[in-house]
């Protein structure tokens, strides 16, 4: 049985893809601080799954944690997920989000390196790609960030393939998702932000729960289908299911990879707001607001070298999204 090391345990993406591991066999050891996921969630996991993770409460910025993890456990593969992602808080605190996302990830790959651990996963995101390329966005396409949270993603994508080119045995990929939201069909885990939400699904959430009177939709001056934001949202279980996936290839090859994990369609604010009406019958009030600064109006994925590569392709379609979404919110605030 492989042992697969997986940081941030806890959090949206990285519970899901716990589960995915679970179910297929492989023995999962956790690690996480607990800084925006709740450790409830490895009972949830654990009833999904009848499997447990072998957990450690802690930090990757602590060697001397991670140094005994890798002692007591013979890692065969590392999925790295924990950093923090709230963009807009990325450009008010640059110092925590370089030390947290940039440091932190240094470690963890310094101490593979020190047990000879070779075979990694990186969480990164469509946040690497320009702005002014062109949709749908390949993976070939110029990078820039907007944001310190952007960099972090960069520059840890540039020490990956620097790590490869110095060592050909090393194994990587890199994912960037495009907007994962949706949860876990049990509706046992899902996404369950600390704080004000940042991103789309989760203030649609708290508005549909009545924590907030209205959501506020950023522009509806784009050139597109309505005017307001088109992005490509991607269910958290097929996300999860990618990186099963990608483990495999990682097991098995060498190099160092980016992949994008999306749909391939694009849905606007509107769009996503009417489908979460459709399927919760809730009525999501919204207002029209200025654009958000550093948005662009749209981008989705080319998903053609996920699919040539790992063989994988996403299953669950917007209503699914919705759906699941809102009834892990239901049952669970
Ligand atoms: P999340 O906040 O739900 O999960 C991240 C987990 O990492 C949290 O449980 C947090 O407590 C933990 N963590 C953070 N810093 C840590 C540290 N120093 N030590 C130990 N644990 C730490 O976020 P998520 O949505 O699951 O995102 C997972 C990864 O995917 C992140 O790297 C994120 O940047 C990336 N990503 C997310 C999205 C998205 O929209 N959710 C999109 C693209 C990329
Ligand atoms: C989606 C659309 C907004 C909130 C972010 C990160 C990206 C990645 C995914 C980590 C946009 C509009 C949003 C609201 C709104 N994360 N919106 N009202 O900005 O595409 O991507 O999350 O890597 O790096 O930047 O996602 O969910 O914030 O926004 O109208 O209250 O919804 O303008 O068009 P985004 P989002």
């Amino acid at each position: 049985m492989k042992n697969i090391l997986v940081t941030g345990a806890t959090g949206f993406i990285g519970s899901h893809t716990s589960v995915e591991l679970l179910e297929n066999g492989y023995n999962v050891i956790g690690i996480d601080n607990l800084y925006n996921s709740y450790k409830d969630v490895l009972l949830k996991i654990e009833k999904i799954t009848k499997k447990s993770i072998k957990f450690y409460e802690g930090d990757i910025l602590d060697y001397t944690l991670l140094k005994k993890i890798f002692k007591e456990n013979r890692i065969d593969c590392v999925i790295h997920f924990a950093a923090l992602k709230a963009v807009g808080e990325s450009v008010e605190k640059p110092m925590e989000y370089y030390y947290n996302n940039v440091s932190g990830t240094l470690n963890v790959l310094n101490c593979m390196k020190e047990f000879d651990c070779k075979n990694f996963i990186y969480s990164s995101s469509a946040t690497v790609y320009d702005k002014d390329n062109s949709i749908p966005y390949l993976e070939n396409y110029k990078k820039s960030a907007t944001s310190p949270y952007g960099y972090t993603k960069i520059m840890i994508e540039q020490v990956l393939n620097d790590i490869y080119v110095a060592d050909n045995d090393f194994s990587c990929v890199m994912l960037r998702y495009f907007n994962p939201i949706g949860a876990h069909k049990s509706a046992l885990i899902g996404e369950n932000p600390k704080g004000i939400p940042n991103n789309l699904m989760p203030y649609i959430c708290d508005v549909a729960m009545s924590k907030r009177k209205f959501l506020n939709v950023f522009g509806n001056d784009y050139d597109t289908i309505d005017g307001t934001g088109v992005r490509d949202y991607v269910h958290v279980v097929d996300v999860a299911k990618g990186h099963v996936e990608a483990m495999k290839y990682v097991l098995v090859s060498r190099g160092n990879i980016g992949i994008n994990l999306g749909t391939g369609k694009g849905t606007s604010v509107l769009e996503l707001v009417k489908c979460f009406e459709k399927v919760s019958g809730k009525k999501i009030n919204f207002k029209i607001c200025p654009r958000r600064d550093g948005d662009i109006g749209e981008f989705y994925a080319d998903t053609n070298k996920a699919k040539e590569i790992l063989g994988w392709e996403s299953k669950f379609d917007i209503e699914d999204m919705c759906l699941d979404s809102w009834n892990y919110i239901r049952f669970n605030t």
